[in-house]
């Protein structure tokens, strides 16, 4: 039998957060509707963090609340402290996240913190959601390159992981933020973060500017990775990374998925639906 690969869904937060148009509530919800259908069994759809940095995602909340929820699936939200968390609780987001980032000028443009200072911030965060039985993922944003500092080591990525994995996170994202990573920049990377935490307990977030993302995939593959962050329609980009282009589109990675013979499970029809809405909200 194949081996499955899960495709985690960030089209609606990460996806949507940079775009410069307010999306109408009602446009979001129906998008996460859509992709409800499609078989992922995790979507982003929301950020808790402040609508002066980010104001596309200030109606998190309405969103969480206007949602068709589907048994099974796990709708996630970004939290970048305890006002954050407590705004998520308050609108039932299944899971947090928590996001640092492993290069210091993109820490501070970011979050305003510096890496340390993230990390005393995301601790009550996520002792908090334990205690409440929410599962917390972790975030490195930068893991190859920052667009502040340049070349990342790997050894300040695999410290960070080791941090976020100190706190609880039942899995950790590994972000290319700026889309600019090559596969051997990628294999160094996870060389050094692998002696901190096993594959299975990490995921790839690949941004696609140099578009290099499904090669990227491909070399954590071989290193054991079995969860990727996408994006419908290859969406998004993060406001505080000048020049990142969007998420790796997730009908992408299932192509390259296929291509590899792995599974990913998903009703491909509903991703190009989806896919259409996403685009369509960035036009319109
Ligand atoms: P700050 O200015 O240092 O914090 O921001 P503050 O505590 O002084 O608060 C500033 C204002 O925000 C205050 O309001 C707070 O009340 C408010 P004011 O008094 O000025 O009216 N505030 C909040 N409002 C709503 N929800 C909250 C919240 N917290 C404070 N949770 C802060 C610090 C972290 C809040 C800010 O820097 C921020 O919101 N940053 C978020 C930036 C962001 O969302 N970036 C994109 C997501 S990360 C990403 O895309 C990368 C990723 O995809 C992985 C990858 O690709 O690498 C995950
Ligand atoms: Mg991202």
């Amino acid at each position: 039998m194949s081996e499955r690969v899960e495709i985690f869904e960030v089209g609606p937060r990460d996806g949507l957060q940079n775009e410069k148009r307010l999306i109408p509530t009602a446009e979001k919800i129906a998008l996460v509707d859509c992709l409800s259908r499609a078989g992922f069994r995790r979507i982003e759809c929301a950020s808790f963090v402040s609508p002066k940095w980010v104001p596309q995602m200030a109606d998190s909340g309405q969103v969480l609340g206007g949602i068709t929820r589907v048994d099974g699936v796990s709708y996630a939200a970004l939290t970048p402290n305890m006002r954050g968390f407590e705004a998520a609780m308050a609108a039932r987001a299944d899971e947090v996240a928590i996001f640092g980032s492993a290069s210091e000028g993109f820490s501070k443009a970011n979050i305003n913190a510096t890496i340390d200072e993230s990390l005393d911030r995301f601790r009550p965060v996520a002792s908090a959601a334990l205690e409440q039985g929410v599962p917390v993922r972790g975030y490195v944003s930068c893991v190859v390159e920052c667009p502040y500092d340049g070349p990342v080591a790997p050894s300040a990525v695999a410290r960070v992981v080791a941090e976020l994995r100190d706190m609880g996170c039942y899995e950790i994202s590994l972000g290319d933020t700026i889309g600019r990573a090559t596969p051997d920049g990628i294999v160094a990377m996870l060389r050094a973060v692998l002696h901190e935490l096993p594959a299975d307990k990490l995921a790839g977030h690949y941004h696609d500017t140099g578009g290099l993302a499904c090669d990227n995939i491909e070399a954590s593959l071989e290193f054991g990775l079995r969860v990727f962050d996408a994006a419908v329609g290859g969406l998004g980009g993060c406001p505080y990374a000048p020049g990142a282009a969007g998420n790796v589109a997730t009908e992408a990675v299932a192509a390259r998925l296929e291509a590899l013979g792995y599974v990913h499970g998903l009703d491909m029809t509903v991703v190009a639906e989806a896919a259409e809405m996403a685009r369509a909200m960035r036009i319109g």
